[in-house]
């Protein structure tokens, strides 16, 4: 069975994959779909995000990573997918999980697993990693080799982090 595993990954953290590495070892296949809330403002771009997200698996022979565009449900039935999983880390993220899943059931037939956080990440956010990131703090225990190194490289770089 398919699995979707959906985010923005800006950029994918030790959280995230976690939570990928435990689907992939409940689910035949896992898909990583890489997507935009039109809501937020990306450090990365979706082309970076998804070359991170595609190096920080690329050790997990039965997961691969798809652009999302559209809704969300739309890209799962598509590819004969039934289910999502996301990873909760407290409360407030259950809240809206919640919410979405039950707005996803409702919209497209598609069910939500939903993966306690490791405690080690229960507390870890992209966001951040992002602050650190920004400051030019070192991250490299918080997210996947592939993440640390493009960011040392775009503050050696001098590339404009916002
Ligand atoms: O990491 P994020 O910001 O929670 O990822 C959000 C993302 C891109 C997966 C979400 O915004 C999404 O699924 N967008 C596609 C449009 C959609 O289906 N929205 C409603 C369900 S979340």
């Amino acid at each position: 069975m398919l699995a979707v595993c959906p985010g923005s990954f800006d950029p994918i953290t030790n959280g995230h994959l976690d939570v990928i590495t435990r689907a992939a070892a409940i689910f035949e296949e896992v898909l990583v779909a890489v997507g935009q809330n039109s809501t937020k403002q990306y450090l990365f771009t979706e082309d970076e995000r998804i070359e991170l997200v595609q190096a920080s698996v690329a050790h997990l022979p039965n997961v691969r990573v798809e652009r999302l565009s559209g809704l969300l449900v739309d890209f799962v039935n598509a590819r004969g997918g039934r289910v999502l999983v996301k990873g909760v880390r407290f409360a407030a993220d259950f809240e809206f999980e919640l919410q979405m899943a039950n707005l996803n059931s409702a919209v497209g037939g598609v069910e939500t697993l939903i993966l306690p956080a490791a405690s080690q990440w229960s507390t870890l956010s992209s966001t951040m990693v992002r602050e650190i990131a920004v400051h030019g703090g070192d991250v490299s225990r918080f997210v996947p080799k592939a993440v640390a190194e493009r960011i040392r490289k775009k503050s050696v770089g001098k590339e404009q982090l916002p």
